[in-house]
């Protein structure tokens, strides 16, 4: 291989993280109008590294035909139970096979058979025929699924371990706004990455706290003193701790990202705001990741109206600064495993190694925010991770989702974790 085909293949490695990796998904789609969702729901489990097969009921193929997906999917496709050129019992391989099942879109109809154990088509039977985890993603009228008999459809499976996936609000086929509208696909997407982590990941039973993004302190109700942090690295670390299962709270300054599907959101501004939400979550929770960039210091004072250029003096304007708490240092919970981050410019090993002990962390993540590939804003990053012994282990240039998992992983391995 060239080294030019080699540099290739290494970015791509970097920017293709394959969270489904070996995984079996079966979609099993019913008839409604939203079903169009459910063919870019199957690129993108594939994309995330499963294999995708489709059941479908007989109202599914009239909104979308089977060919569809036998185009699209590496998996298999029933659509017809009776079709002479399907493999017999179709269905009991295919659930056989599944890691989870997704139904999306899940009509009333289809919710009330997965309740009531009716099998009578390939979505109903390849259900029947599985044990993995189902993920149900209900798409109708808001009256519709208002009614107490779906809504005690949808709690019976709920109770047996079913998870329930939306529905979203917003505008409907029936018309009009409401409660029924199928999840977009990157939602049902990561609805089936957090049940097989609920089912088999390696972090079942453990809460994570993440946080994310640079903090804003603000000058007045218009301006902040902020930094470049986009959030990227804590989402991929709390995306990489859902997949394995952990209950995960992310605390960010940025807007919820899309795919939050078993993330809980909690939005902040400040490092303050941020201190008192990792304070709170922290009770109970077993690591804490600090990927948010702190600002050090805030405005000794916050405007209350908009400040004015007269406001100022004739030689510009003096803002006085007083130092923030060391959030991460200051967080009070004994058994809480902290890991930190440090961006740095320059003196990479030396700088990131003496926060360690500082901010009683059990090791922290460094990288070297002066790369154009790594820190700040980009999807991948190069970091170095420093443990409290000494030990120093760098890391590729990886996908931050890669760069989660891997951090994950160094945590299971602490024998404090255990
Ligand atoms: O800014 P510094 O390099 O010291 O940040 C290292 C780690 O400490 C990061 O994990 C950051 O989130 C955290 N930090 C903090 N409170 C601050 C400053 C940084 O928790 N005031």
């Amino acid at each position: 291989m060239s080294s030019d085909a080699r540099a290739v293949d290494s970015a791509e490695r970097a920017s293709a993280p394959q969270p489904l990796s070996g995984r079996r998904v079966c979609l099993g789609v019913t008839g409604s109008i939203s079903a169009y969702k459910s063919v870019e729901a199957a690129r993108r489990l594939e994309d995330a590294g499963a294999i995708v097969d489709v059941a479908m009921t007989p109202s599914a193929a009239r909104f979308i035909p089977p060919l569809t997906y036998r185009s699209l999917v590496k998996g298999e496709v029933a659509a017809d139970l009776w079709d002479p050129a399907a493999p017999a019992e179709q269905h009991v391989a295919m659930g056989r096979r599944a890691d989870a099942m997704l139904v999306a879109p899940a009509s009333a109809t289809t919710i009330a058979k997965l309740a009531q154990g009716i099998g009578d088509n390939p979505v109903t039977l390849t259900a029947l025929a599985s044990s993995a985890p189902l993920v149900v993603a209900p798409a109708m009228d808001a009256v519709m699924f208002a009614q107490p008999s779906v809504q005690a459809n949808l709690e019976l499976l709920k109770a047996r371990g079913a998870f329930i996936a939306g529905p979203a609000i917003g505008r409907l086929a029936s018309g009009g706004q409401g409660l029924g509208r199928l999840l977009e696909p990157i939602e049902l997407a990561a609805a089936v990455r957090s049940a097989i982590g609920r089912s088999v990941g390696d972090l079942r039973s453990r809460h994570i706290i993440v946080t994310a993004g640079g903090t804003r302190e603000p000058i007045d109700p218009v301006r902040f003193v902020g930094n470049h942090s986009s959030g990227k690295m804590g989402v991929a670390v709390a995306e990489a701790a859902r997949d394995q299962g952990a209950a995960v709270t992310l605390i960010t300054t940025q807007p919820p990202p899309q795919g939050r599907y078993g993330i809980v959101v909690r939005e902040v501004q400040t490092a303050l705001e941020m201190q008192a939400e990792i304070q709170q979550a922290a009770r109970g929770a077993h690591a804490l990741v600090m990927a948010a960039a702190v600002a050090d210091y805030r405005p000794a004072e916050a405007a209350e109206s908009k400040l004015k250029k007269q406001d100022a003096d004739q030689d510009g304007m003096t803002l006085e600064l007083i130092e923030n708490p060391d959030v991460v240092a200051s967080i009070d919970a004994p058994k809480l495993l902290k890991v930190g981050f440090a961006a740095e410019t320059d003196d990479l090993i030396a700088n990131a190694q003496s926060k360690i002990a500082k901010k009683g962390l059990a090791f922290i993540v460094a990288n070297d925010v002066s790369q154009s590939d790594a820190g700040f804003q980009v999807d991948t990053n190069r970091v170095v991770i420093l443990d409290a012994d000494g030990g120093i282990e760098r890391l590729p240039l990886l996908h931050k989702y890669d760069v989660g998992a891997a951090i994950l992983d160094r945590l299971r391995r602490l024998p404090s974790w255990a």
